[in-house]
This record gives C-alpha cells, structure tokens and sequence, in this order.
C-alpha cells in the first residue's frame, strides 16, 4: 500500500477518516507524479511532536507538520534511491484544529494542505531556503490544493421535489394542485432543479406530471425511481436530465434507507449502464456509508445522494454529531473518487444549514419542509427562506 496512515493520537476521539486523508493523499501523489512510492502518515498531537521538533530540529515547541524524507534531496535523485521510499509525515491534530479555527477552514482542507507541504519536503523542496523557495512551494501547494479539492464549491444548489403537492391532489383524485406548477414556481424562486420520484403504485407523482415536467423544466429534472423495468423504460423514453436510484418499498411512507449498493451491484451497473448509454447520468440514494460510496463509483455512477435522515432524526446533539461525521466522511469519500455529491431527506429549516456547510456537497434535495411551509407563506418564500439559510450557510455567514 503507497500510503500508510498510523494513528497515535491519544488526545482522545478523533473526528477523522483516516481513509479520506488517505485518498486524499493519494490524490496528491497522483499530482506529484510519485504514486508508486511508500510513504508513511502519523498522526499525534502537539506533545509527541514537540519532541520530534526538539530532538531532530532543536525547537522545543509543537508544530503542525514534520517531514522525514528516506533520502534527503530533490525529486531528481529520487531515481537513485534503492527503494520505492519517500519517507515519514508527521502531523499534528492538535496544531492541524487549531489553525483550522484559526483560518476558518474545515480540519480536513487544513489537513489536505499540511499532507501537501509535507510532501513538498519529501520531495526536497524548502521554504526556509529563500524567499524564491518559499514563493515556488507555495505556489506549488495551491496549485496541487486545487486539484485535490476541486471537487468543493462555495455554490450550493436547491433542488426541490414536488412529489408532496401531488399526494394532496391524489387525496381528492382531481388536478390540484398541480406539482407542474409547483415546480415552475420553485424555478422562478431560485430552486436549480425539481425532483419526483415516480414510484411503482403511482401514489403520487403520475406518468403524465414527468412527460409535462420534461418539457416546462428549465434547470434540471432529477427522476428518482426503483430500479425496476417499467419504471426504467418510462425514464429511457422522457430522457430526464439524471436519475436517482432509490429503493422502494410499497408499505413505506417515504424511503427509508439508502440503496444497498454492495449486495446488488450487478444488477445496478446494468441499470447505469442503459442510462449512460442514453446519456443519462445516473446518482444513488445511498447512506452515509464509505462502502457504498465506493460500490457505486464501481458501478459507474456519476453522482450520489447521501441519505441525511439518520441525522435529521437524531434524538440528541451527540447523536447528530456522530452522523453529521459519517456524512462528512461520505462526502467526502465521495468527492475523492470525482463523483458528484448530493444530500438529502428529512433536511428542514432548522437542519440544512449545517449539511450545506459541507463544500464536497453540491446539492441538496429537499421536498417536505418546503411544501409544508409553502401552505402558509407561499412558495415564492418559502424556497427563498431554504435558499438562504444554505446559502449563507455555505459562505460561512450565519
Ligand atoms: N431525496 C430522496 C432520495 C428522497 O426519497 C426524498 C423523499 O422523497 C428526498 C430527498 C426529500 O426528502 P424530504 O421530503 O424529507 O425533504
């Protein structure tokens, strides 16, 4: 394995994927043109690396990031080396969260750039060389940064589903109200795409409400469905501009997990497979799980919907920290592997904002909350209300 990670932290529970900061530094040997070579990432805390600074470099106080290259040098001697070695990285969590607070970033960006730098000396590169060394290598660390984030956006999109205005038209069995309608007014609000989901027992959205969304949808109709041949061939012949595979269950109210990935991926990659081949990008509904994301990169997935109910309905803030964590984790398993990342169930005013926090997340799907708030302030404001609490949420505003 090119990139080991120990961990000998002791500070106590660490909210870190070992396995995001391992693509990620794997992204970044990519980059740096060294992936064949082994390179060992330790993660401590400011004591254990405030004796590392003491003994090898004679400061006697913590830092955030220490290289021990296994031959000293520049990258043009790496051909000599007799091993495929590049040696140690050290870093500390401790000093990693505290200039993360201290730069308003998220720990695992601050941790992206300071596997970077360590790197760059591995490599031989030093920015207490000269003050020409330093601009080159922090030249050289933004431009690398970018690659290996470049999945993160500071937009996030709203992309409202519509399927609860027409279980109340179904209630009466008449036309309204009309969730074509519904859905022209969430475009003029701001929302960047609508979703249904046409579900086997039609309990709501029917085949005639895709047919007409086709053609009055302006920014992107996302059809979410059971993988099953009726409803496939439905979606083949509207040509939504993506789809998003779910489970389904006939007795459930809403859907209740995420698309178990792992257990089916045959069938599922031929499912993407006639999509793609109709070029239509296919997303999966899956929960908060790193294994499914990698199980629907196998399959060719371009997208995934990561299942936000667990931390919806969280009982306390523990519970929800815990969850948040897996869907960051997720996320950004996710955005490592280049697919693109939406969230969403259960997501209301009061939670969102939080999710939209994520940069690896470029889009959040919600429907209830909107609606429901709809029946009393109208739509125009009820999708500018959601539009802006994510939003400001994700400039790191509120
Ligand atoms: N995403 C998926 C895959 C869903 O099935 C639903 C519910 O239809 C949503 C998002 C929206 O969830 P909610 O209505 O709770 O906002």
């Amino acid at each position: 394995m090119p990139v080991a990670i120990a961990n000998h932290y002791s500070g106590g529970e660490y909210k870190i994927s070992e396995r995001a900061l391992r693509l990620i530094a794997e992204n970044v040997q990519r980059q740096l043109g060294v992936s064949d070579y082994n390179v060992n990432i330790v993660l401590t805390g400011d004591e254990e690396i405030r004796q590392l600074n003491l003994t090898y470099r004679h400061l006697d106080k913590p830092t955030n990031v220490l290289s021990f290259p296994f031959a000293e040098g520049t990258d043009a001697n790496l051909e000599k080396l007799p091993v495929r070695e590049l040696g140690d990285i050290i870093i500390s969590l401790d000093t990693a969260e505290k200039e993360s607070n201290r730069y308003n970033q998220q720990l695992i960006y601050r941790l992206g750039w300071l596997i970077i730098h360590g790197f760059l000396h591995l490599l031989g590169h030093d920015h207490e060389r000269s003050a020409e060394a330093a601009r080159d290598m922090e030249e050289l660390e933004q431009q690398i940064l970018i690659k290996v984030f470049s999945k993160r956006s500071t937009m996030i999109q709203l992309a409202i589903n519509v399927d609860h205005v027409a279980t109340i038209r179904q209630a009466r069995g008449g036309s309204e109200p009309d969730p074509v309608l519904a859905a022209s007014l969430c475009e003029m609000a701001g929302a960047g795409g609508i979703v249904v989901h046409l579900r086997e027992d039609r309990r709501h959205i029917q085949d005639s409400d895709v047919y007409l969304l086709r053609k009055t949808v302006k920014t992107r109709l996302n059809l979410e469905m059971g993988a099953n041949k009726e409803i496939v061939d439905i979606a083949l012949d509207v040509g939504p501009d993506m789809i998003t595979l779910v489970p389904e269950k006939r007795r459930e109210l809403t859907t209740e997990g995420g698309l178990d990935v792992i257990s089916q991926k045959k069938k599922l990659a031929k499912t993407v497979k006639k999509f793609d081949k109709a070029g239509i990008p296919v997303s999966i509904f899956v929960d908060p799980d790193v294994d499914q994301i990698q199980a629907s990169h196998d399959i060719g997935a371009r997208f995934v919907e990561i299942h936000t109910g667990r931390y919806c309905d969280a009982e306390d803030t523990e519970q929800r920290d815990v969850e948040f964590d897996l869907i960051a984790a997720a996320a950004e398993e996710a955005s490592q592997r280049g697919l693109l990342v939406n969230g969403g169930h259960g997501l209301n005013y009061h939670n969102a904002g939080r999710i939209a926090t994520l940069e690896t997340i470029d889009e959040l799907s919600i429907g209830h909350a909107i609606i429901s708030r709809a029946v009393f302030t109208g739509m125009e404001r009820a999708v500018k209300d959601m539009l802006q609490i994510i939003q400001a949420a994700r400039q790191h505003l509120f």
